[in-house]
């Protein structure tokens, strides 16, 4: 841990407002995802992500979302909450994302997240909480801020009476290690077959148990 976390960071809940950074957070946790997702089209992605944070309903909406603010400025989130929470929120996203995009893009939105990437929120226990994203703008990496989010989520999930969290990410990704400095292990490593001939690595699911 830092030797001194900067007293000017804020968790609290986030707003709707800078979903241009919202959008550059959610990118940041699953490139891969996201770059098949929108075609690698910027554009399409950006206008995707900020439908999706400012509604009140979809899966990765501000209001399952808690945000890192330094200067009421967005620099790092945390979206999650407890797995039947998210759950109920899945539904909406498609309506949402379809209603900003041409029925091309959309088409192409649809085949990749069926065909390939639904494993990445599948089923979960009873008592879960599901970190979906969890995400530090490049320059204030290293700085305690992802410490204060993931800390915050698990203050929360304990809260309601969750027995664990979890969260999914590439095996590559160097977040692993950040994972396990706080505290959480490996529990699976999967490859997917739908994205074997791709070069999309295996996944881990992390656990953290209360
Ligand atoms: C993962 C991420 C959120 C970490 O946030 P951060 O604010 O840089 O992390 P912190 O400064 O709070 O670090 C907390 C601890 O993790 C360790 N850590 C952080 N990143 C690490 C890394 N890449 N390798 C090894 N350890 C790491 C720190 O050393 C620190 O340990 P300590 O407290 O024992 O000293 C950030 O790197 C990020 O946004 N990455 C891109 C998005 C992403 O991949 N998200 C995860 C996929 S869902």
């Amino acid at each position: 841990m830092p030797d001194q976390v900067n007293p000017a960071i804020e968790i609290r809940p986030a707003g709707p407002d800078q979903a241009d950074n919202a959008a550059r957070l959610m990118h940041s946790t699953h490139p891969v995802l996201y770059d098949d997702l929108y075609s690698a089209n910027l554009a399409i992605e950006t206008a995707a992500c900020t439908a999706i944070w400012e509604s009140d309903d979809a899966l990765e909406s501000h209001q399952v979302a808690y945000g890192a603010y330094v200067d009421d400025r967005l620099i790092g989130f945390e979206i999650g909450g407890d797995i039947n929470v998210l759950r109920a929120r899945e539904h909406f996203d498609d309506g949402i994302i379809k209603s900003v995009l041409t029925a091309e893009a959309f088409a192409h939105y649809e085949e990749a997240w069926r065909g390939r990437w639904s494993y990445a929120f599948p089923r979960f226990p009873e008592g879960t909480y599901y970190v979906g994203c969890l995400a530090v703008l490049p320059d204030w990496h290293g700085h305690g801020v992802g410490r204060l989010l993931l800390q915050n989520a698990f203050d929360r999930a304990k809260a309601i009476g969750c027995r664990d969290a979890q969260l999914d990410l590439y095996a590559s990704n160097p977040a692993f290690h950040f994972y396990l400095a706080m505290g959480m292990e490996k529990l699976s490593e999967t490859t997917v077959e739908t994205l074997r001939d791709t070069d999309t690595p295996t996944h881990y699911r992390m656990i953290k148990r209360f």
